[in-house]
């Protein structure tokens, strides 16, 4: 079978598409074409992502880099077709609220061969509505045009697939990883810090959450506290690092672990990030150096805090494996922080997606419509399926 990813919850337009074949535990998969267009630097002046410029971006961009995708996947093929007329006018009511796409899109039908292409997975939620809309009504239309079913998919469960395969973008063929059962996902991302109990495929707990700020917000708020370029992540985790090899590991700066102690597997963020205001302000002049012992410090509070959670979840429920998802779990000492951890679970095994995966992609989207249909073929029957964006969609 052969799928479409669509991403467009939060500020990168992406799209996939995914050879798959196999059963549940004998997945078989081809990346055949896997395209991102991120918006960053449009956002970066703003300090956070703007919706509904999200959402003009990526009306704009999806038709290029459709067209894009299906060259890098071989299926693009140039070829007059003519469009029934119903077609065209239930398109455009699909696409009444995108007058950016609706032309481009018309155009780019009529001119396009139907591509090998079966079926179609689209984020619906969690993320930015306005952006997820386009995603939707993107996928509804192209669903109408060529006659494919559309799955709805939640942006989370993408996450806790992202790790299932390896070396992916860069080789295609993929290595498939097997996730035994119960697994524990932890996701963490600029909008998202969560404990998740996965029985099976398609049945998730979330068993514990941030009661305020995702762990990614608190690093870009205090990477802007430092000065540091949007999203900050990468920046505090790199400053960070050269204190941590600086040989001088004394700090002067001690930062709270928020609900460390508590009983439950929630966290809480806000608090830390506020810590870090208030310990700047007591410092006339804040040179590289402070900078760099403050960012470890931070960076070893929310390691503390992230570990000492997960290893109370994998206490209370059997975990035959830890998965990590999220565009935090690209940060190296995080991840090293968790190999120490399941080294004391002797029958864990540590799931981390690859760097590209570990960011908001659609390989992830295809990976989880190929789950989800397998487990429920009635999904690939064509139909009038309504969609709609939930912002807040749980698991
Ligand atoms: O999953 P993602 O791409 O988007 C959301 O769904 O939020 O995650 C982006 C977040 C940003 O907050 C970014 O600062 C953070 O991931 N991030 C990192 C690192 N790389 C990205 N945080 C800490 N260390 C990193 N190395
Ligand atoms: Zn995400």
């Amino acid at each position: 079978m052969i799928i479409l990813g669509i991403e467009t919850s939060c500020d990168e337009t992406a799209l996939s598409i995914l050879k798959a074949e196999g059963e549940i535990d004998s997945l078989d998969f081809d990346v055949l074409g896997n395209t991102i267009l991120s918006q960053v630097k449009l956002h970066e002046k703003y300090g956070g992502v703007l919706p509904f410029l999200a959402k003009r971006e990526h009306a704009k961009n999806l038709i290029p880099l459709l067209k894009k995708t299906l060259k890098e996947a071989n299926l693009y093929m140039e070829e007059k077709t003519k469009i029934p007329s119903d077609i065209i006018e239930k398109t455009s009511k699909i696409l009444e609220r995108e007058p950016d796409l609706f032309p481009q899109f018309i155009e780019f039908i009529k001119q396009t061969k139907k591509p090998d292409i079966n079926t179609v997975g689209v984020t619906f939620g969690p993320g930015l509505e306005p952006a997820l809309w386009v995603g939707i009504n993107f996928a509804k239309a192209l669903g109408l045009a060529w006659n494919m079913p559309v799955v709805p998919i939640n942006h989370m469960e993408g996450h806790i697939v992202s790790v299932l395969t390896e070396t992916m973008v860069k080789n295609r063929k993929s290595k498939v990883h097997k996730v035994e059962f119960p697994a524990i996902a932890l996701l963490i991302s600029g909008g998202h810090t969560e404990l998740v109990l996965i029985k099976n495929w398609g049945n998730y707990e979330v068993i514990g959450k941030t009661r305020d700020d995702a762990v990614g917000e608190a690093f870009d708020k205090v990477a802007r506290m430092l000065s540091l370029p949007y999203p900050g992540g990468k920046e505090i985790s790199k400053l960070a690092g050269v204190e941590r090899t600086s040989g001088d590991n004394s700090t002067p700066y001690i930062l709270p672990r928020p609900m460390l102690h508590s009983p439950d597997l929630d966290f809480s963020f806000s608090g830390l990030k506020t810590a870090v205001l208030y310990t700047l302000k007591e410092i006339p002049e804040v040179t590289e150096t402070i900078k760099q012992k403050i960012a470890k410090e931070f960076e070893d509070a929310v390691i503390d805090v992230i570990v000492a959670k997960t290893k109370k979840a994998m206490f209370q429920h059997e975990t035959k494996t830890l998965i990590m998802g999220g565009g935090v779990s690209a940060n190296k000492t995080i991840q090293k922080a968790l190999k120490e951890l399941v080294k004391e679970f002797k029958e864990t095994k540590l799931l981390i997606p690859e760097q590209e995966l570990s960011t908001d992609n659609a390989l992830m989207i295809a990976i989880a419509t190929y789950i989800k249909v397998t487990k429920d073929k009635t999904l690939l029957e064509v139909s009038d399926r309504k969609i709609v964006a939930e912002g807040n969609v749980k698991l």
